[in-house]
């Protein structure tokens, strides 16, 4: 152990909500930290205070805009190993580029490896992270990773105070997401079905053909790891509403929700949307959807703890 110091907070500019909600459960005071850009965009990062030996904790998701938080979080990486800092783990709620992770087309690249490369040679000891797109993302680096999942908690929160857990069937959009629709149909001892999805071409362009599965009159939850354009949501109810489904709603980790994204939802008649705040929401335009946002601030900062302490983060979950 080379860090003898006591935990340190910091954060970008990405959330600094959820830093402070984290620094408030964990109740240590978040650390002064100035980042800045000046006027020809270069970005500027100085700790305010001594953080020598000091296990330090960087929170910044890959938030809008997604290249900015990423080079904040690399020099601030940076500074802080260039100020002796023990330990720096980088605390990414959520992590961008997570589709570009296989070379699925001639002549592309695997954004997700790049991104884990530059992290790494910035100089992070660690990474904690949540809901990655493809959990072999974590592959992806040389140093540890912990992947959280936010599931248990938007299902808790989803389901709470209802009755009617008999007629769910938990529905995954697409292939990729069949493992995590899997454990939560497992856990709510409700049936499973599979959308089969095809994206057409590069243009965010979604259509869902069919449902592997029985959801004629049930009530559909649809979950999946981050809700982008909303695309895939609204193709999913389309082909839900025509083999017969009474009603869906939807749990998303990541809301990234692009340009229109709760406009098409709620066109496409979706009830009720509860995601986490691994990014900022807007809650005030919502377009009449019950848009519900459940906290990951006291999941992060329990982890963040037992890191500091070295208890498991696998006991979190089981
Ligand atoms: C894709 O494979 C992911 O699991 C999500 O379904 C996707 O990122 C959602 O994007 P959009 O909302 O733009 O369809």
């Amino acid at each position: 152990m080379n860090w003898t110091g006591e935990i340190a907070i910091f954060s970008g500019n990405a959330h600094k909500r959820l830093a402070q909600a984290v620094s408030e459960s964990l109740r240590v005071s978040i650390g002064a930290v100035e980042v800045f850009q000046f006027s020809n965009e270069n970005i500027f990062v100085r700790y305010l205070e001594n953080i020598r030996h000091r296990d330090v904790f960087i929170i910044q998701p890959h938030a809008r805009p997604v290249n900015d938080s990423i080079m904040e979080l690399l020099i601030m990486i940076d500074a802080a190993k260039r100020a002796s800092a023990g330990r720096v783990t980088a605390v990414i709620p959520y992590y961008a580029y997570g589709r570009t992770d296989k070379k699925d087309q001639p002549r592309v690249p695997i954004t997700a490896r790049l991104l884990a490369d530059l992290i790494t040679t910035a100089g992070a000891d660690r990474v904690l992270t949540m809901d990655l797109h493809a959990g072999q993302i974590q592959g992806f680096f040389n140093i540890p990773v912990d992947e959280l999942t936010a599931l248990p908690l938007l299902s808790k929160y989803l389901l709470s105070g209802r009755d009617d857990r008999q007629d769910y069937v938990v529905v995954a959009p697409d292939e990729g997401t069949v493992k995590r629709a899997r454990n939560l149909a497992y856990e709510l001892d409700a049936p499973l079905a599979i959308i089969e999805k095809r994206r057409v071409g590069n243009d965010e362009k979604v259509e869902a053909r069919n449902v592997i599965g029985e959801v004629s009159g049930k009530n559909a939850i649809l979950v999946d790891d981050e809700i982008d354009t909303g695309g895939s949501m609204v193709a999913a109810i389309e082909v839900l509403r025509s083999h017969g489904i009474a009603d869906v709603s939807s749990m998303v980790t990541h809301p990234v929700l692009s340009g229109n994204a709760l406009d098409r939802l709620s066109q496409a008649g979706l009830k009720e949307l509860v995601v986490t705040d691994t990014l900022p929401v807007d809650n005030s335009a919502t377009n009449g959807i019950k848009l519900r946002t459940v906290s990951v601030a006291s999941l992060l900062a329990e982890a963040i703890s037992r890191i500091h302490s070295g208890e498991s983060i696998g006991d979190l979950f089981s």
